[in-house]
């Protein structure tokens, strides 16, 4: 893959030149590993390497890494609803159902404001379809909210993961209105918070360095301290979604 051998010995260290200052660090110290971790986020973003990933044949547009967290999140919660908004290619809600069936209970309701119908078409004839449910409309509509609620209620375990628009009001909207669909010792997760850290790149945009997810969920916390973000399933470093695993806390505030 390289050009010549990459040689980095224990007492290689880093550094990154930006725009005439300059930071060093050692390679295989935490801070190297969230060096490395963080250059690769940003390099992967503007290489678009989320857009490469399909599950079970549909795309996901998600870092490998966090595909593996969910999947240890649903595999350890074994939720009996899954609620995702942002639906795109159906990927996301294949992967989830691809769960619930291994699980052997479980529903995904996919919501997306534009279901394209090669999309729905794809996700319709997937085997894993009866499983998947799509609701179009966007996610902080009433209409499409009271949808997804009568969905959840009564249902043991709820998953809630937000994906949709990206922005700190909408997520904020988002986390406001569907906190109360997670039922105690599951998770809101809101992802791409990374948004806030990539603004920078040649492909971002200069807005998201002020407008991201990460200022709606501390925002979020503040009002809810029944929520707790949860790092487990952002140690691999290499995530889209940082503080972005939300547990709703049991009875108590203890579990
Ligand atoms: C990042 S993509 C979702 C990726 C998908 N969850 C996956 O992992 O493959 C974002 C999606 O959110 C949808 N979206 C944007 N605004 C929305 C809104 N207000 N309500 C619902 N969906 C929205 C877009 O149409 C797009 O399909």
């Amino acid at each position: 893959m390289y050009k010549q051998d990459l040689l980095a010995s224990p007492s290689s260290q880093l550094t990154l030149n930006n725009n005439g200052s300059s930071t060093t660090v050692d390679l295989y110290s935490q801070e190297g590993l969230e060096m490395v971790a963080g250059l690769w986020l940003k390099v992967s973003c503007e290489h678009r390497l989320m857009y490469e990933p399909t599950w079970l044949g549909l795309p996901i547009i998600q870092f490998p890494t966090d595909i593996v967290m969910m999947q240890e999140l649903i595999w350890k919660l074994r939720p009996d609803l899954i609620i995702e908004s942002g639906l795109a290619h159906g990927g996301s809600a294949v992967l989830y159902a691809s769960l619930c069936e291994m699980i052997g209970k479980g529903r995904v309701i996919g919501i997306d404001v534009e279901v394209r119908e090669h999309n729905r078409t794809a996700i319709r004839s997937h085997p894993l379809s009866n499983r998947i449910e799509i609701i179009e409309g966007s996610s902080i509509d009433p209409q499409t909210f009271a949808r997804v609620k009568e969905r959840a209620s009564g249902v043991q375990t709820v998953l809630v993961v937000l994906d949709s628009n990206h922005s700190h009001d909408h997520v904020l909207r988002e986390l406001n209105l569907y906190h109360g669909l997670v039922t105690p010792g599951s998770y809101l997760v809101a992802m791409d918070g990374s948004q806030a850290h990539v603004w920078d790149v040649p492909r971002g945009k200069r807005e998201w360095k002020e407008d991201h997810p990460l200022t709606a969920i501390r925002q979020f916390l503040k009002t809810h301290p029944e929520f707790q973000v949860d790092p487990h399933y952002t140690r691999m470093h290499l995530t889209s979604n940082p503080d972005g695993f939300l547990r709703r806390l049991t009875h108590g505030g203890a579990g």
